[in-house]
């Protein structure tokens, strides 16, 4: 796996996420453990893209519950439906926020967290996980962050 992780240095958010792509491949190429491979992905996801909070919530019976994750502490179980990582499980589809305020029932387990993308994984059609993206300016999430964090999600598919 690669040692060290390389970062395009440009504020260019395609261009980041294209340098990342492969490298997320290689990082877990090899790799059978999955909490490893989620650990990685999460820190290259928070080093390359910067963001505020990045993290998993694993499906573990009726609950999502926290898995790897780079930033602040957060709420450790989400109850199906609930939130927008609840409701990214349910709906089994990504769910964009562009602000926190403005979506019922969202769970805010930081104050400084004002916008929000949740993307699903799937193992036999079944959500199996969840990535959760949290920004502390409003609208920072668009098409790009959800068009190239699906091609993550379709990589750790081929993992779980
Ligand atoms: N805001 C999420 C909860 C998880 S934390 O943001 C890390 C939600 O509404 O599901």
């Amino acid at each position: 796996m690669a040692e060290e992780l390389i970062i395009a240095s440009t504020a260019n958010k395609a261009a980041r996420y294209n340098t990342l792509l492969p490298q997320v491949e290689s990082l877990v190429r090899g790799e059978p453990d999955v909490v490893a491979n989620l650990a990685n992905i999460a820190a290259a996801l928070k080093q390359t893209m910067n963001f505020f909070w990045v993290g998993f919530y694993l499906v573990k019976e009726d609950q999502l519950v926290l898995g790897p994750f780079q930033g602040p502490i957060a709420c450790t179980r989400i109850n199906y439906g609930k939130g927008v990582c609840g409701t990214s499980w349910s709906e089994k589809k990504t769910i964009l926020v562009p602000d926190v305020d403005q979506f019922p029932g969202h769970i805010a387990c930081s104050s400084a967290s004002r916008s929000e993308i949740v993307l699903p994984a799937f193992k036999n059609n079944e959500v199996a996980l969840v990535l959760d993206v949290d920004s502390d300016q409003l609208n920072d999430f668009d098409e790009t962050d959800q068009h190239n964090l699906e091609k993550v999600m379709r990589i750790i598919e081929q993992l779980i």
